[in-house]
């Protein structure tokens, strides 16, 4: 049975996903910078689906470990999904460049690190799907959120990037913008109820866009909508706006 790498597998998204993957028959390797934290998950995933799931160290923003994690993995991953991420206050990170800094490598500089790694493998077999976790907060820079979201549009662009590179090798790259998600990320956040998503969601969503060799995906439909009439408005009209 083909096996997926989750990458970020402490996430609540990741959780929903590596359950929802394994209840489908796939082998599950969890990746994590706290390996001992996903040996429960392990162990649930083994015995509820009977399936192979291994846990694996991993820090996004250690880029120099990222070829030998990869080339320690004993089975090659048929499919990778990239979850990590942090989301920093922006009013912090506008000031505290560590902060900032975070942002920026969890977002985008250790995803393009580790995926290079990846996609490179996946180019020389001609096989493959690798999935990005991006952000609605990529597609147009605002005020509250334009660290964390332009983090994320630089994903967003880099995995369009790679689509294209490896369409012609075989290789499937999915986007994924969840919208607004109950996770630990956003406890914090008042979150409109109609318009955010269980992580549940976020899984069959996942799942679905893989198997139907999606491209870029919303997880509940109307965000296309919402982030289409985001990016109509006109920049004179928009800087003056409070978002
Ligand atoms: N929740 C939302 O509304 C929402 C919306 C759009 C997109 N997203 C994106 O969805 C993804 C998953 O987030 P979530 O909502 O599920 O939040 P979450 O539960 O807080 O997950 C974030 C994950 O990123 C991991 N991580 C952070 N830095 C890392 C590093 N240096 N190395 C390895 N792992 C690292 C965290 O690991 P630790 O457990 O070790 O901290 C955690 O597992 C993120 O990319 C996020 O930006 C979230």
């Amino acid at each position: 049975m083909p096996t997926v790498l989750l990458l970020g597998a402490t996430s609540d998204m990741a959780v929903a996903i590596a359950r929802k993957m394994a209840a489908k028959g796939f082998s599950i390797q969890l990746a994590g910078r706290n390996a001992s934290r996903l040996q429960p998950l392990q162990s649930d995933i083994t015995v509820r689906f009977n399936v192979s799931a291994s846990v694996h160290e991993f820090d996004a923003v250690d880029f120099n470990s990222h070829n030998s994690f990869f080339n320690s993995l004993p089975i090659k991953p048929d499919i990778t999904i990239c979850v990590f991420g942090y989301m920093s206050d922006n009013e912090v990170a506008r000031t505290n460049w560590s902060e900032a800094e975070r942002t920026i490598s969890s977002n985008f500089t250790g995803a393009v690190s580790i995926l290079n790694i990846v996609a490179n493998h996946y180019a020389q077999q001609k096989a493959g799907v690798i999935v990005g976790i991006s952000s609605v907060a990529g597609e147009r820079g605002r005020q509250s959120n334009y660290i964390y979201g332009s983090a994320k549009a630089g994903f967003s662009a880099y995995l369009s990037g790679l689509r294209n590179r490896l369409f012609r090798e075989g290789v499937h790259v999915l986007t994924v913008k969840p919208g607004f998600v109950y996770t630990k990320m956003t406890e914090d956040l008042k979150l409109p109820a109609l318009l955010t998503a269980q992580p549940d969601q976020v899984a069959d969503a996942v799942y679905q866009g893989i198997i139907n060799k999606k491209n870029s995906i919303y997880v509940k439909w109307f965000w296309r909508w919402i982030m289409l009439i985001i990016k109509t408005i006109p920049e004179f009209m928009f800087k003056k706006m409070k978002l």
